[in-house]
């Protein structure tokens, strides 16, 4: 079995020096389970006003069908009023749809792997789970799940960490674990996906050396069912990361036998 901590003062590959709290990162117990949803359900939870809101501002298309639902609107009706009222119509028909992709993708997960973790996480050495354990509390969750034939690439999935523990390096050094994992096992690279517009996972995930390879917009996301009204007037961006690791060593600190990433 491999290590089942981790010290968290890390020295990335990019080589930043970062002094982290002293977060614990363990595998997945059972007993974990009801604060590992809750940490996953809530940080989906934020994700339908980002995606309603946020999302806007990167969808130029969305906002020119916007401004002719306006016109055409206009023209019908000859009222001014529908123009002023446009806006707050539109804002709740992207919070309606956005809260019904982000159910319907949360229903699929906790029936496939979100509500079995110990099964689908723990049985297999491709794939794992783990905690965050800060002040004596579970604090955030990451998981990576390995292709088992190619050997070539781990996926990096459910990165949550609970909004009050958050900025204190966490998400750094649950991610920072499941590139340890694919380099001891031998996997090339680690790829993940996105639909965040917030800046923190972005940046969080450049910070560990990732870059995007791609956005694919007008994403379906997982478990949605959308109308085709509904796909054109509410679009998503997913944003794909890569991270290559064949190259990038791990070294013990002697004294601290604390993880180092060289290239
Ligand atoms: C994304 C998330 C996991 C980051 O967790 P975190 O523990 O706060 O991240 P860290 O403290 O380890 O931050 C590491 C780096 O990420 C970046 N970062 C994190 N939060 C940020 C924010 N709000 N704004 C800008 N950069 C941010 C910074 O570069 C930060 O390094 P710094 O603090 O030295 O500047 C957390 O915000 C979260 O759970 N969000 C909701 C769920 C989500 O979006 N998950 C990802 C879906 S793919």
């Amino acid at each position: 079995m491999a290590d089942k901590s981790l010290d968290a003062t890390t020295t990335t590959q990019t080589g930043i020096e970062a002094e982290l709290p002293s977060v614990v990162v363990r595998e997945f117990e059972p007993k974990d389970q009801v604060h590992v949803q809750r940490i996953f359900y809530e940080g989906l939870m934020e994700m339908i006003s980002d995606t309603a809101f946020r999302g806007l501002r990167c969808h130029p298309e969305s906002l020119l069908l916007y401004s002719a639902m306006a016109v055409v609107g206009f023209v019908v009706t000859a009222c001014w009023w529908v123009i002023g009222l446009l806006p707050a119509v539109v804002l709740c028909g992207r919070y309606f749809c956005s809260r019904r992709v982000i159910h319907a993708y949360l229903k699929q997960a906790m029936k496939k792997d979100m509500g079995h973790i110990e099964e689908f996480y723990m049985k297999s050495p491709n794939s794992r789970l783990w905690v965050a354990v800060l002040e004596d509390q579970v604090v955030g969750v990451v998981a990576a799940v390995g292709q088992q034939d190619t050997r070539s690439s781990v996926e990096l999935k459910r990165m949550s960490v609970d909004g009050r523990f958050r900025r204190r390096g966490v998400g750094l050094v649950l991610g920072w674990k499941v590139l340890e994992f694919a380099i001891t096992r031998g996997y090339s690279t680690v790829v993940l996906g996105t639909t965040a517009y917030s800046p923190s996972a972005h940046q969080l995930y450049r910070r560990l050396g990732f870059q995007c390879t791609g956005v694919t917009n007008g994403y379906i996301t997982p478990g949605a069912t959308l109308s085709l009204f509904e796909r054109i007037f509410y679009r998503v961006c997913h944003h794909y990361y890569s991270l290559e690791v064949k190259n990038i060593a791990i070294h013990r600190h002697p004294q601290t036998s604390v993880g180092v990433l060289t290239t």
